[in-house]
């Protein structure tokens, strides 16, 4: 039985891939101005990954997060079911989802295991509803 049929956690071997897809998104950020570069993995139900990078701006609130990338990508290939995230800094420890990236996550995925990692070998292990609890969700609007 597939560990998707059993509703399992992604095996180790799927965090270390995220990891490195996420490592590697993070060098390809666009973070001239705070130089605090961010990469993404989401892993889809379909086992798809994308990748995210944050993508900084003169304008400064037009930055676009490491995370919402990631997402907003795997949406325009047609993917909108994910199983979990990795994001990677070079920060001394984990960073965790700002607030806008966590409504958006939120929105496709309450059930998402999100792991942070750095460069360093620090971890830290959230889900959705540790991150953003009482969220408001599609099903607030009566929608889903
Ligand atoms: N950033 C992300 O990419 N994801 C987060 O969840 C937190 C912050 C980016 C935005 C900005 O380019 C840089 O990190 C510093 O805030």
């Amino acid at each position: 039985m597939s560990e998707r049929a059993v509703g399992l956690l992604p095996a180790d071997r799927v965090w270390i891939t995220l990891t490195e897809r996420a490592m590697g998104a993070m060098e390809r950020a666009y973070a001239p101005y705070s130089g605090f570069r961010v990469g993404a993995a989401l892993l889809a139900a379909d086992g798809s990954v994308t990748e995210g990078c944050n993508v900084e701006n003169a304008a400064y609130p037009a930055t676009i997060c490491a995370e919402r990338a990631a997402v907003a990508a795997a949406v325009t290939r047609g993917v909108r079911s994910f199983r979990a995230i990795v994001i990677a800094t070079e920060a001394d420890s984990p960073a965790s989802p700002c607030g806008t990236c966590r409504q958006v996550l939120m929105e496709f995925a309450p059930e998402l295991e999100v792991l942070s990692v750095t460069r360093g070998g620090a971890e830290a292990r959230w889900t959705m509803a540790e991150l953003l609890p009482h969220a408001f969700t599609p099903t607030s609007l009566g929608r889903r």
